[in-house]
């Protein structure tokens, strides 16, 4: 090893040997020379392992013709980009435009000069290394673009969780109640056919739904037993609190949090709250996440009641189909029951952080 840099490759593609010679002559002392006698030859050697730096071409060649040859190269993700240059005799090129619009970078033509051949091999070859220089640097900055996506991403999304949890907290024992229901929701709109992007968001704007709840004074979150009629009407402001806390913002999960605060306690008969109403005004995300609420409700237990049975919250779900719930929605939960079980294992207690909690459901759901 002499500390030098290893020589460049070309391929020179010709039928006749002599004009091989020639070119090699002015160009083996600086480059390794490759050669085709033929197009075939020449696209196998463009596309092996170690591929040429560039590419000197002949027009006129029996069989398959250099405009083929250029064409074929170019339509190859493996080889469209390495330079080619028609070395041809002058009267051989029938139209010029021809070969640059099949993408070639140069013409030479013969009898050809030793140092403009020698030129324009430079000059293409510096080209062709400044742009994979560029194109790797395009690479690394997209890759660490994305990188820092995906933690501001993951940022935003342990604040929600985190932000949750805090309204959360108010009224639940454990604060595991967000995953719950957002998980069952997420495993609902499944059934019901939504896209993969949609039930992502819902994972992360579900756990909202409740963030209104911040507003809500404790002896009547905390009471024991059941609310008098002021109190209820003060714990019905959650639902507009929370649709409050989350307008006006430009991320999705954000904004599809809006629609959860504000519908998750209609009812498909129009009895529901804030504003009473029925059936398809309803948005869907309000109707899937009003059934993962409720379902995690009855089977968890609240400072006014004991959970309740599978069985009995079964019913109760069931007896609920076309008043409290869209009747699809309540179809597709019961479609999903496995899926429902194995959350409500899942989350029957906390020890993971709730990010990697989430994160861990997510990739199970999608096995
Ligand atoms: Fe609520």
């Amino acid at each position: 090893m002499d500390g030098r840099l290893p020589k460049q490759t070309l391929l020179v593609v010709d039928d006749t040997p002599v004009n091989i010679d020639v070119l090699d002559g002015i160009l083996g002392k600086d480059y390794k020379i490759k050669v085709a006698l033929n197009g075939e030859k020449a696209l196998k050697i463009a596309g092996s392992e170690n591929p040429p730096d560039l590419i000197l071409l002949d027009i006129m060649m029996p069989g398959m013709d250099g405009y083929e040859v250029c064409r074929r190269l170019k339509e190859n993700d493996a080889t469209k980009k390495i330079p080619v240059i028609f070395v041809t005799a002058k009267d051989e090129v029938e139209d010029e435009t021809k070969g640059f619009k099949l993408g070639a970078a140069d013409y030479i033509t013969k009898p050809v000069s030793p140092p403009i051949v020698r030129e324009r091999v430079k000059t293409h070859l510096a080209l062709y290394d400044q742009n994979r220089v560029l194109e790797g640097k395009v690479r690394e900055r997209t890759a660490q673009l994305r990188k820092a996506f995906e933690t501001i991403k993951n940022a935003s999304l342990d604040t929600i969780l985190r932000l949750s949890r805090a309204a959360e907290y108010k009224d639940e024992d454990t604060g595991a109640h967000i995953l719950r229901m957002s998980n069952y929701s997420v495993a609902v709109a499944r059934k019901m056919g939504l896209g993969e992007k949609t039930v992502e968001a819902i994972l992360y704007a579900a756990p909202m739904h409740d963030i209104g709840k911040i507003g809500t004074p404790d002896r009547i979150l905390l009471k024991p037993g059941k609310l008098d009629p002021d109190e209820w009407e003060i714990m019905k402001k959650h639902a507009t609190n929370g649709g409050r806390i989350l307008v006006g913002s430009d991320a999705g999960f954000i904004k599809l949090g809006e629609v959860i605060a504000l519908t998750h306690h209609e009812k498909w008969d129009g009895s529901g709250y804030p504003k009473g109403l029925k059936g398809t005004q309803i948005p869907l995300i309000g109707r899937i996440v009003a059934i993962g609420d409720v379902f995690d409700a009855l089977t968890s237990k609240r400072p006014y009641k004991e959970p309740f049975s599978l069985k009995k919250s079964y019913n109760i779900i069931r007896e609920g189909r076309g008043s409290h719930f869209d009747p699809d929605v309540v179809d597709a939960f019961f479609e999903a029951e496995d899926e429902i079980l194995k959350i409500k294992e899942r989350y029957k207690d906390e020890g993971e952080s709730l990010l990697l909690q989430m994160a861990g459901i997510d990739r199970g759901l999608n096995m």
